[in-house]
């Protein structure tokens, strides 16, 4: 996340940074989302608990053995992942030198903002971008697909160093809540909004919610 480190202690505090600030914000934000969507969408959140429940069972923890089986909470999570879109500007980039890009000269030392954004809502790769519907990373076999367009841990060289540590960190979670409990909006009151704020990610506006423990 940091540029370069000239000492070890230099080291330690810019390490340490990265995993608070990109290693446990992003996917703290994520399972918020993941909890507001099922809110809105109680099926989702039945068809998961249904999954669980031939796949594990209630009498044990999930493991990361079961994620293979788990098809899927594993396109809930990607579609939460994609509209969730909790790093819309990626981290910010710069030329190291003169580069042409499709015509345009993008000078050196230009602040680049990738708009991972624009691919994760665009139209014509998705569809209905607007819908929360895990079934599109589902293929006809059964099995997940992954589209190019799908990239919430941007692309390229400097891809997130951690996805596959948060993948297996949004599994190991989020199995276990939905084994555990099942999440509710708060009685009496209207559903909270499906709104995020932009800070270090864009996560949702506080919100309340109940967890209601499964027998
Ligand atoms: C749901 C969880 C996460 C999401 C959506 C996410 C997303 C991203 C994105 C979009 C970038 C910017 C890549 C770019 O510059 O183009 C990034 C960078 C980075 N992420 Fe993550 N991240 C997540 C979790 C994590 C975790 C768990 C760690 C480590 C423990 C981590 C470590 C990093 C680091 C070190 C970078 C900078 C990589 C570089 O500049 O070379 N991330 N992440």
């Amino acid at each position: 996340m940091f540029t370069s480190c000239t000492s070890p202690e230099r080291d330690l505090v810019k390490t340490t940074g990265d995993l608070f600030l990109a290693g446990t914000e992003t996917t703290s934000t994520t399972i918020a989302w993941a909890l507001l969507f099922f809110l809105h969408h109680p099926e989702v959140q039945d068809k998961c608990y249904k999954e669980l429940c031939d796949v594990i069972g209630t009498g044990r923890l999930p493991s990361m053995q079961d994620k293979p089986e788990m098809t899927y909470l594993e396109a809930t999570t990607m579609e939460v992942l994609r509209k969730g879109e909790i790093a819309p500007f990626a981290v910010q980039h710069s030329t190291p030198h003169d580069v042409t890009f499709q015509g345009y000269v993008i000078p050196q030392d230009a602040v680049i903002l990738p708009n991972l954004d624009s691919v994760l809502l665009d139209k014509e790769t998705w569809g209905d971008p607007d819908n929360f519907r895990p079934e599109r990373f589902i293929g006809l076999d059964g099995k997940i697909v992954k589209p190019e367009g799908f990239i919430p841990f941007s692309i390229g060289r400097r891809v997130c160093l951690g996805e596959s540590l948060a993948r297996m960190e949004l599994f190991l979670y989020l199995s276990t809540l939905i084994q555990r409990f099942r999440f509710l909006p708060p009685e009496q009151e209207t559903l909270p909004p499906l709104e995020g704020v932009m800070g270090i990610t864009y996560c949702p506006k506080s919100y309340k919610i109940r967890a209601i423990p499964r027998e």
